[in-house]
């Protein structure tokens, strides 16, 4: 297949362009550089032994989209671009709407227009709101507790619609869980630019002595020791299960849950970090973080039955990998 991959120099989106390439399907990137650097497609490059062609434009912009889906004829879309800090979310809604909900529109629309009949979209589990895990894809959406997720949830909802009326157009959702992890090269991983939001890039850093410690955002949670439970998945494993959408993906609408299954608790991340690596991760406990939830974590049982995909790699080997990665790129 050609696929156009929006966001493919980013975390999952660079993961899942290796993949793709070792399967032999035919890349061409789209990315804007916002949260990504252009040295990524030398990497890809580097482990897969293929270039990709890349344009570093922005999937908001209709007209530059156009002029890539005049160029070329694709199979289908994987769209990762996209703004992804919750808590910046909630300071600019007007950025995060207007970023996440545009490319969303553009690229659906382009490929109806050009008759691109495979569209592959980053959702989130966090449109699931607050309900008890393990989430399954059969449950009512729940309201969200800020822009991000809602303008997951929305897109969600303008490419099912589309769908819809479009018969040649197929949508795949994917919700991710927490993708953590690097690729075992030690080439490609999470990089954030500044101070990193999610758990497992602040580990890193400080583990890296980068920054001082961690706060561990509340040990007052209703588990077993107090901090949330989340569903951590390897980068990896996420990447082939947007190989495995791509290549069995229905007609229609499907969505699916990218999870292990599995919950792991903060202190439990830590703990494993810092025995896997021998480093230690300093960290003291503070108040809850605003928007959190107890425990998120999937029923993955669906992506199986129906695409033949399960995640793989175990905790260890996403601590190992991301250490690895901080290691080889931030020391
Ligand atoms: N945490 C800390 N300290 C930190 C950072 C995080 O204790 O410095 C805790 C959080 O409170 C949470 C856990 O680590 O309990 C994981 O937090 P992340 O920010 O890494 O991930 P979230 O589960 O909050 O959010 C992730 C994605 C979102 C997505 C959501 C869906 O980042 O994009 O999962 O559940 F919407």
């Amino acid at each position: 297949m050609k696929v156009l991959v929006t966001g493919g120099l980013g975390f999952i989106g660079s993961h899942t362009v290796v993949q793709l390439a070792k399967r032999g399907h035919k890349v061409v990137i789209v990315d804007n550089l916002s949260n990504s650097r252009e040295d990524v497609l030398t990497r890809i490059e580097e482990i897969t032994g293929i270039k990709s062609k890349l344009f570093i434009e922005d999937a908001t912009d209709e007209a530059s989209m156009r002029r890539i889906f005049e160029a070329s004829s694709f199979d289908g879309v994987i769209h990762f671009a996209g703004l992804k800090a919750v808590g910046e979310s909630i300071k600019k809604p007007i950025e995060y709407y207007y970023n996440n909900l545009v490319s969303t529109m553009v690229l659906s629309k382009l490929c109806i227009e050009f008759g691109v009949e495979k569209f592959v979209f980053s959702s989130s589990a966090t449109v699931y709101g607050n309900q008890p895990s393990p989430l399954s894809e059969i449950m009512d959406l729940k309201e969200r507790t800020n822009p991000y997720g809602e303008t997951k949830a929305i897109s969600e909802r303008i490419l099912t619609d589309a769908a819809k009326v479009n018969l040649g157009f197929s949508v795949c959702l994917l919700r991710y869980f927490n993708p953590i992890g690097a690729h075992e090269s030690g080439l490609l991983g999470e990089d954030p630019r500044g101070i990193p939001n999610n758990l497992m890039p602040f580990i890193t850093r400080v583990a890296n002595r980068d920054i001082e410690k961690l706060t561990i955002f509340g040990d007052d949670y209703d588990t077993e020791d107090g901090t949330c439970v989340r569903d951590y998945i390897h980068v990896v494993d996420i990447a082939e299960g947007h190989i495995a959408a791509i290549e069995n993906m229905g007609k229609g609408v499907s969505v699916y849950n990218l999870g292990t299954g599995k919950g792991t608790s903060v202190l439990e991340l830590i703990e494993t970090f810092k025995k896997v690596n021998g480093v230690d991760v300093p960290f003291v406990i503070g108040e809850r973080r605003p928007g959190d939830i107890a425990v998120c974590y999937a029923d993955p049982s669906k992506a199986y039955k129906e695409l033949g995909w399960k995640a793989n790699k175990s905790l260890e080997d996403m601590v190992r990998d991301a250490w690895r990665f901080e290691v080889n790129n931030n020391q």
